[in-house]
């Protein structure tokens, strides 16, 4: 039940066009289709509803179908729904996604103060990401009617929600989802234009989180930092200038049913092994991450040399497979974690390694989502270590893909995720190298049963609150307050 007039604003484009092979002029255009993930997910509720979707337009070729407003009809052939194009320079991309969103908001929010960068460069990436957001929501503007819904994505979007209050009519409703934790009120004391943030937020109507503590914490950030706000901290409402915010959670879930039907499929994840040099008898522990310093990937590789330390008999027996997705590799903490991730995997496999057996097969080639179910499904152990991560869907899309129901979900409690998983994963503290080692050890000699038991009452969990499930509760959160705002108005 989505809203009949929907706009959709998110940094990520649902379609982006690209230049294939040929010259000039002769060059043909190609789609690249959201594969996964949120974007694909809301694409069939946008179509449904005819709406508008407002996105980054980076793609090389994205501008040379759009008309004179940077708006293109999308899906390609279907023309569901209008796609705007917000076109970004270098420099702004510079400033507002690798500057204020990826170098300040990014490590705020994860609870990395010291990667926040420095105060010679966040006040110019802070007037540009505003500048930005300004696009966005002039772009908004133009397309909203007295009954439209305005749902915003993440927080590349901090000041947008205030900047479209001014210029849209009273009636229009204005929800966000904030993708990511929110930090304590100690870390956001680290904030440049944090009080801006905070009012830009509370220029919705509706603001959800995936668990209660990052709502409580962003309450609590408000009390202490935003003079003239009144926190109603049992009803979840803040008061700010003459609007109201409701503050809701709703942990965000996947499309389980794609995830189960991919990983039925009979790929042959032997040969899908060998092309990335495992050999299919192995034992085999998976772990699937953008390359991120939140994902608590050097603190897993130490806890596997410390796990094949204190079992020489898994040596030869247990690999571990690590695919990861380089990512925001402009920003210098991206290119230093690569680096130490790459040297630590050569150093273990050096260490343990043998003439036909490597510990750990890491691989940074892309993996087609078929594919990706297929290792899934296969692996003994799903290895999740986020030192803080607002919700993780790989934890989700694991289960939905172990359809033999054998599988062990080790899972770090600072994920949203645990929230609702711990129960039947494993649990794990990412920086207890012992405990994690031990926690391996412990999933792999799992008795069948038990496995079993776990992972049914996970599959339950992640089928039941999948992504539609989601929707559909944001949506409803929605109406409720859009039919209340057009009553009183
Ligand atoms: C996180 C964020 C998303 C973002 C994704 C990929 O999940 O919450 O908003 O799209 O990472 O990051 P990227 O910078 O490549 O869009």
């Amino acid at each position: 039940d989505c809203p009949e007039s929907l706009i959709v604003v998110s940094n990520r484009q649902p379609y982006r066009h690209e230049y294939e092979d040929g010259d000039g002029d002769e060059r043909s255009i190609a789609v690249d289709e959201p594969a996964g993930g949120l974007t694909a997910g809301l694409d069939p509720v946008v179509r449904e509803a005819s709406g508008t979707w407002i996105a980054w337009g980076d793609g090389e070729a994205d501008f040379a179908v759009t008309d004179e407003n940077d708006c293109v009809a999308v899906p390609p052939g279907e023309d569901a729904y209008t796609l705007q194009r917000i076109d970004l320079s270098e420099e702004a991309v510079d400033s507002y996604y690798y500057g204020f969103s990826n170098q300040v908001l990014w490590p705020l929010c994860h609870e990395f103060p010291d990667l926040i960068e420095n105060g010679d460069t966040w006040s110019n990436d802070f007037e540009w990401y505003h500048t930005v957001n300004e696009r966005f929501a002039d772009a908004v503007a133009t397309h909203a009617t007295a009954e439209s819904v305005v749902w915003i994505q993440d927080y590349h979007f901090g000041l947008a929600p205030r900047l479209i209050r001014r210029q849209i009519p009273e009636t229009a409703t204005i929800a966000h989802f904030w993708h990511i934790p929110w930090p304590t009120p100690e870390t956001f004391a680290e904030c440049p234009a944090g009080e801006d943030v905070l009012a830009g937020l509370l220029g919705n109507d509706l603001l959800g989180f995936h668990v209660d503590r990052y709502a409580r914490l962003f309450m609590e950030c408000v009390e202490q930092y935003l003079d003239g706000a009144v926190v109603d901290r049992d009803r979840w409402i803040v008061d700010y200038e003459d609007g109201t915010t409701h503050l809701t959670t709703d942990a965000m879930g996947v499309d389980a049913d794609t995830y189960d039907r991919a990983a039925r499929q009979d790929t042959d994840v032997d040969a899908v092994l060998a092309e990335l040099g495992v050999s299919p008898d192995v034992t085999l522990g998976l772990g699937v991450d953008r390359l991120d310093y939140s994902k608590g990937i050097p603190e897993r590789l130490a806890a596997l040399e410390r796990f094949f330390e204190r079992n020489p008999d898994r040596r030869g027996e247990f690999t571990f497979l690590q695919k990861a997705t380089p990512s925001r590799t402009g920003i210098p903490a991206y290119q230093r974690l690569g680096e130490l991730v790459r040297s630590e995997v050569t150093r273990i496999n050096s260490r343990f390694g043998t003439d036909d057996w490597q510990p750990i097969v890491y691989t940074e080639e892309y993996v087609s989502q078929e594919n990706l179910c297929a290792l899934y499904r296969r692996a003994d152990a799903m290895l999740i270590s986020p030192l803080l991560d607002g919700m993780n869907l790989v934890a989700q899309e694991f289960v939905a893909s172990s359809v033999d129901e054998d599988g062990v979900l080790l899972l770090s409690e600072q994920t949203g995720a645990h929230e609702r998983l711990g129960d039947d994963a494993v649990t794990i503290d990412p920086t207890d190298t012992d405990g994690v080692a031990a926690a391996l050890e412990t999933a792999l000699e799992m008795p069948a049963d038990e496995r079993r038991r776990r992972m049914r009452t996970l599959r339950e969990d992640v089928f039941e609150a999948d992504l539609e499930a989601w929707m559909d509760s944001q949506f409803a959160a929605i109406a409720r307050l859009h039919g209340s705002r057009e009553s009183t108005d």
